[in-house]
């Protein structure tokens, strides 16, 4: 039984990506727009707030400035200037000397709330500095991180990786559908993160078995999600390098789920003829990821993706559905087939 507040955030979340994908086909720009494009003051100050667990401190009860800054052990002069422009913003109501969560922040901003949807923010946050040096990064080349943060920050990494949990409970049901296991027995979810795919799978299909390969920082979320489902009997978790290490197998399915995108072409190319061989004769590669139209300005979201890529990973970034198709006929995959335009491509030993 779904809770109707889990319900509530997947209506939402559905809503604002869809919503924001039209905004930026449908784009046609007034001075006013361009300006507030470039406006990133609020952004900052919610993301703060958000970091610093300010509408956690004012879940309980109405404060004053002075009283939250003690709780968050902040200076009291500039987090009463952040809860002022905070009500201006419309996420604080004041009255007198006292600040109260406005609804909306009480629902998804309050870490106990089951809306909670900070994750996300403290991501953004946290790849703040990231952003600060796109210039470099168009100038030289070169992207600011050494290495893609599930490796370099695995506190963060649970943050992304609770994100894309409650991403792909809205998705993955109806993926599960539309990619028909009903005679597989065997499934590996390469890269498989919180393990929400192989779990959906594996509810769907009854006589199903997932393993879930993943870095050793990972698996402890995994672990954790995959017991909370009761499904330890039939999601099986092992741990390495998918680039380095034995996958295990023969599997009857793979799924690889935004995984290619951060890593090169090369890397990409040896890990699909990497699949090929673990997979017996009939089985089939599923690769869900970020794919860009041949001009590289479509889908409006992925364009912009393919910018936080060049930022946020070391290598990574969005590729054509054309390249992920080479990559499969390279490694011998036959019946290639795109299912989803820009999202899901297969193919077949
Ligand atoms: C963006 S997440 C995708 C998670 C999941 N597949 C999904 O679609 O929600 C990328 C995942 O790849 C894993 N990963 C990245 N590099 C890896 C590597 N070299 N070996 C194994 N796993 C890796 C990360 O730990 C993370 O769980």
């Amino acid at each position: 039984m779904i809770s109707p507040a889990v319900l509530a955030f997947r209506a939402k979340f559905n809503i604002e990506f869809k919503f924001f994908e039209e905004v930026l086909l449908a784009r046609s720009l007034s001075l006013a727009e361009i300006f507030q494009l470039g406006y990133y003051w609020e952004s900052k100050i919610l993301l703060t707030a958000v970091k610093l667990d300010l509408f956690g401190t004012l879940a309980p009860l109405p404060a004053t400035a002075v009283e939250v800054a003690s709780r968050l052990r902040t200076s009291p002069g500039p987090t009463e200037l952040l809860m002022n422009a905070l009500v201006s913003i419309g996420l604080l109501r004041k009255d007198g000397a006292h600040y109260a969560n406005a609804p909306e922040a009480q629902n998804f901003l309050v870490k106990e709330s089951p809306s909670y949807a900070g994750h996300l923010l403290l991501l953004q946050d946290a790849e703040w500095a990231n952003w600060g040096q796109l210039e470099t990064a168009v100038l030289t080349g070169k992207s600011p991180v050494r290495e893609h943060l599930f490796r370099s920050d695995p506190g963060l990494a649970e943050n992304v990786l609770m994100v894309l949990h409650r991403v792909a409970l809205q998705h993955a049901p109806s993926l599960a559908k539309q990619v028909d296991l009903s005679s597989a027995r065997t499934l590996l979810d390469l890269g498989g993160g919180a393990g929400t795919h192989a779990m959906t799978f594996c509810r769907t299909y009854p006589d199903l078995i997932a393993t879930v390969f993943d870095l050793p920082e990972t698996l402890g979320t995994t672990e954790r999600m995959v017991k909370e489902a009761g499904l330890e009997g039939r999601v099986h978790l092992q741990a390495g390098d998918f680039n380095r290490d034995a996958l295990g197998g023969p599997y009857d399915a793979v799924l690889m789920s935004d995984i290619l995108h951060y890593q090169e072409s090369s890397a990409n190319a040896a890990l699909v003829a990497k699949v090929y061989r673990t997979l017996v004769p009939g089985g089939r590669l599923v690769i869900k990821d970020r794919f860009l139209d041949p001009d590289g300005t479509s889908p409006a979201w992925t364009a912009v993706f393919a910018v936080h890529l060049l930022v946020n990973t070391e290598k990574g970034r969005c590729y054509t559905m054309a390249e992920a198709e080479q990559w499969l006929k390279d490694a011998g995959f036959t019946a290639i087939h795109e299912r989803d335009r820009s999202s899901l491509v297969e193919g077949v030993k």
